[in-house]
């Protein structure tokens, strides 16, 4: 559910309509819901009201100041995966203790920021990384928390893009060795194990997958206590789909997941945390771009958007399926028609969805993309120099630029010529 609905013929974000916020800040631009990111936050949260748990939000999903600290109010911890998230987290007020560092290459520098400004644990993805942060912590002068993602060599059913379990992916360590690399762990004076980690991916709309991996996890915390090892914490990723067709999906819910978790991983009274990206962001935020042209092809309609690859770049990268709807609600029973959705960029990929059926749209005319709040703003270019487009959050019947779109001079400004020129 979400708070993108029709209000007497027109597309509301909450208490606003969304023709509103176009005419204040121009198209193409993101915006929020903060009712929904509230709503998918606590759905999780009270998924695994029954454990000791932590909802760490993956800002990779979603990641500006405002929404950060909409979610840290609500009592979210971040799941960060760069130096730059980090900074991003404390910026936003997330105190250290509810952070977690993923990531398959961190550098000697984003550990020791981490360590320095405070960390509650790093997942931890290799045995060079595990001696690179054990030296960082003695030069810092400070044991650091650890997990180890395990690769529990599970088909996440996913797109291979985003698919991350199985053995032949980079992340984690093969589960089939764990003992090993724990044993190594141990022996670190630096490093202080604590659990196990473990992501198999992202948009699962079956939880099959995360039904096996979790038993995988519960097992391994048998054997690794029974040599030794505290496993206190674990940290059962993030990857619970979205539906992003609302006519024929309908991926299982929070607490369907809540009570799997329970189920496979409850019993060893271990803290559970979790880090969901997409579910809670993605329907809580639109993409709404102004057709420019509608253009006459030889066999085939195009609607040419103001709003393009660069921008939300999910069609082009994954073949990504977005629900696009007119602002003003089409009268019931109006006939559709099939155009190709495109953007103006200067390639054939610049194309968002193809004989796509649509109520007759004209040059000037509004449309939304559903389900663009998570990984549409953060994994926009400003390629053919188009500039970033503004980020807006809705609350109630307010909203507020959260990120103003670029001037030329500012994008060209950031550029710098050298002397010899
Ligand atoms: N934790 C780790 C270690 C991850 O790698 C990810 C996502 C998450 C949590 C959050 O997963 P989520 O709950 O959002 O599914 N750009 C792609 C998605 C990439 C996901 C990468 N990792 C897309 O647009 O579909």
């Amino acid at each position: 559910m979400d708070h993108f609905l029709y209000r007497d013929g027109a597309l509301y974000a909450e208490d606003v309509p969304i023709a509103d916020i176009a005419a204040a800040v121009g198209t193409p631009f993101y915006v929020y819901s903060t009712a929904t990111l509230l709503r998918h936050f606590t759905l999780f949260d009270e998924a695994l009201s029954g454990m000791d748990h932590l909802v760490c939000y993956a800002m990779k999903a979603a990641s500006n100041q405002a929404i950060l600290k909409t979610l840290a109010q609500a009592g979210a911890g971040m799941d960060v995966v760069s130096g730059g998230e980090y900074a991003r987290a404390r910026a936003a007020g997330v105190p250290g203790d509810r952070i977690v560092f993923s990531g398959v290459g961190k550098t000697a520098d984003e550990i020791r920021m981490a360590l320095t400004g405070g960390i509650r644990q790093f997942n931890v993805e290799s045995e060079p990384e595990m001696a690179v942060l054990n030296r960082v912590a003695g030069e810092v002068g400070v044991r650091a928390p650890i997990t180890i993602r395990v690769n529990p060599d599970v088909d996440a059913k996913t797109h291979a893009k985003i698919a991350t379990g199985k053995s032949e992916n980079k992340f984690g360590i093969p589960i089939s060795r764990a003992r090993e690399v724990y044993a190594l762990a141990a022996s670190l004076e630096h490093l202080e194990v604590i659990g196990i980690d473990v992501h198999i991916g992202s948009q699962l709309t079956d939880l099959a997958p995360f039904e096996l991996a979790y038993q995988k996890v519960a097992e391994l915390t048998g054997t690794l206590r029974a040599d030794g090892h505290t496993i206190k914490r674990l940290d059962l990723g993030g990857g619970l789909g979205i539906p992003y067709a609302r006519s024929n999906e309908a991926p299982p819910l929070p607490t369907d997941y809540g009570a799997l978790i329970e189920r496979t991983v409850g019993h060893l009274g271990c803290e559970i945390e979790i880090e969901p990206g997409r579910l809670i962001a993605g329907n809580a935020g639109l993409m709404v771009s102004e057709v420019i042209y509608v253009k006459s092809g030889e066999d085939r309609d195009f609607l040419i958007l103001d709003g393009a690859m660069n921008d939300l770049i999910r069609p082009a990268m994954y073949d990504a399926h977005h629900d696009i709807v007119p602002v003003v609600e089409p009268a019931p029973g109006a006939d559709q028609v099939p155009y190709d959705i495109v953007g103006p960029v200067c390639e054939s990929g610049d194309t968002f969805a193809k004989g796509r059926m649509m109520p007759a749209l004209a040059a000037g005319d509004l449309v939304a993309f559903r389900s663009a709040g998570a990984y549409g703003a953060v994994m926009s270019s400003e390629y053919n120099t188009r500039p970033l487009i503004p980020e807006v959050l809705v609350h109630g019947d307010q909203y507020a630029v959260i990120r103003p779109r670029p001037t030329f001079d500012e994008i060209i400004n950031r550029d710098t010529i050298p002397e010899w020129l």
